[in-house]
């Protein structure tokens, strides 16, 4: 029976907040199944806790919160229009309709379907990176970011310069609604005209004129699936635009400043220094993404809840209790052997290497490799993660190819500090 470490201090901190990663690293060691009174949560920091929870049918998806109707009228207009919305959501929900539905888009995410955009994509990322110019820059909002947003608007089948602003700004309504404490009415007020808005999009331009796979797949679910409703497929574009934009610009600036950080380091697999072999953007493009999402991936946690009483590793997880299984904690989990913290990952010549934060050799074979979990596992497994790998390394060419990478200026990059995410306020280029 392992025995609560009382002595720890609360998980959210100032400190923690804009760097977590020396906490979950005395998460692992001390307390790696970890209550936090403050939270009311049970953290879980071990790779191979983390991988069996996420496909343990005893843990689920949030309920949704009945004590929404009990608002007084002001707020419930729009807080119940919103929650009705987010519980639709895939990640939110282990709903037959959600399942469904997202078995029906997985031939239109997996790498080969995605595969035939990547010449589109290293056009606009080229075409990005030498927009940048020669001048001051900031990556985030200069590349990631408008990057991202042309490729999700592509995946839907909308306009770029048309819809993908918009896109955005409804995502973004409903994240800060997500993000906020207690009931705000008027972040609930927008949230609730970014659903109304969102839905009339996705009437009128995607299921009307449904003109890529991804479209084609959600107006052939509608039609032929009794179960699965408007509002199902709505929430699935509303995740699809939320996961597909914000984490894929953070994993590019994440990608840069890396490659910042780690002039000095050798190249994975090979004792050879230093940042050309990293650099070449044609050899390492996979290993670089790899290694920016086991490094610091742009979502931490996997949320869930426990659906039935039992113990884990000596500890009562009790129903409605929340648990955070910590992805961002395996990529850095050395507990179960060295591998456990390195990625294989194959360059261009068909070598197989494996990046690690310190350089270290290959490792011996697949099964030691064990990998990070920035995409999670298991029924939430991230349905855009072909389409993340594809983008994210033709916007490490692009940037590579355009010499844009060499200009990060790592010390004036600003990170917000949200507990459980790793996002930026700017990510500055010097002038060339
Ligand atoms: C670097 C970029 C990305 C990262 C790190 C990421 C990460 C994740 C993670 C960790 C989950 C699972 C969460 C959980 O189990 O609680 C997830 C789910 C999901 N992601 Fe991504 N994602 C990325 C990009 C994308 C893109 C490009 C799309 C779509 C265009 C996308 C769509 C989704 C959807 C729909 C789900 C919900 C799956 C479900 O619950 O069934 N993501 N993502």
């Amino acid at each position: 029976m392992t025995v609560r470490d009382q002595t720890l201090p609360p998980v959210v901190t100032p400190a923690s907040r804009l760097d977590p990663y020396p906490l979950y690293r005395l998460l692992r060691d001390r307390s790696p199944v970890h209550w936090d009174e403050e939270t009311r949560s049970w953290y879980v920091s071990r790779r191979d806790d983390t991988v069996e929870l996420l496909r343990d049918p005893r843990l689920g998806a949030h309920t949704y919160p009945d004590w929404v109707h009990s608002l007084p009228l002001p707020e419930r207009r729009d807080v119940v229009p919103v929650e009705d919305h987010l519980a639709r959501w895939p990640v939110f929900s282990d709903r037959p309709a959600q399942q469904l539905l997202r078995r029906r888009l997985q031939p239109a995410l997996s790498r080969t379907a995605v595969a035939p955009m990547g010449d589109a994509i290293r056009e606009v990322t080229r075409s990005l990176a030498r927009g940048l110019g020669e001048g001051a820059a900031d990556l985030l909002t200069g590349f990631a970011r408008p990057a991202a947003t042309w490729t999700l608007s592509r995946l839907l089948g909308s306009s770029p310069d048309e819809d993908g602003p918009r896109l955005v700004r409804w995502s973004d309504a409903l994240v800060r609604y997500l993000g906020s404490t207690g009931v705000d009415v008027r972040l609930a007020g927008a949230a609730r005209v970014a659903v109304e808005e969102l839905t009339g999009h996705v009437v009128s331009r995607m299921l009307n004129d449904p003109v890529t796979p991804v479209a084609q797949a959600l107006a052939r679910a509608l039609d032929e699936e009794e179960t699965v409703e408007l509002d199902d497929v709505v929430a699935m574009v509303a995740q699809l635009v939320t996961g597909g934009v914000e984490p894929t610009a953070t994993a590019t600036c994440v990608m840069a400043l890396r490659h910042a950080q780690s002039q000095e380091l050798p190249a994975p697999g090979t004792d050879r220094g230093a940042g050309a072999a990293w650099a070449d953007p044609e050899v390492w493009a996979d290993a670089q993404v790899e290694e920016a999402l086991r490094f610091d991936p742009p979502f931490h946690f996997a949320p869930r809840e426990v659906k039935a009483d039992f113990d884990y590793r000596g500890h009562p997880f009790v129903t409605g209790q929340r648990v955070v299984l910590i992805l961002a904690s395996a990529g850095h989990d050395t507990t179960g052997g060295e591998a456990m913290s390195r990625c294989p990952v194959t360059g261009a010549a068909g070598a197989t290497a494996v990046s690690d934060s310190a350089g270290r050799p290959p490792v011996a074979s697949a099964e030691q490799a064990a990998g990070h979990l920035a995409f999670g596992r298991g029924r939430h497994y991230c349905l855009g993660a072909s389409l993340a790998r594809l983008h994210l390394r033709m916007a490490w060419s692009a940037l590579a190819e355009a010499r844009v990478l060499e200009r990060v200026d790592a010390a004036a990059v600003e990170r917000i500090p949200d507990f459980g995410m790793t996002s930026f306020r700017t990510c500055p280029l010097r002038p060339a």
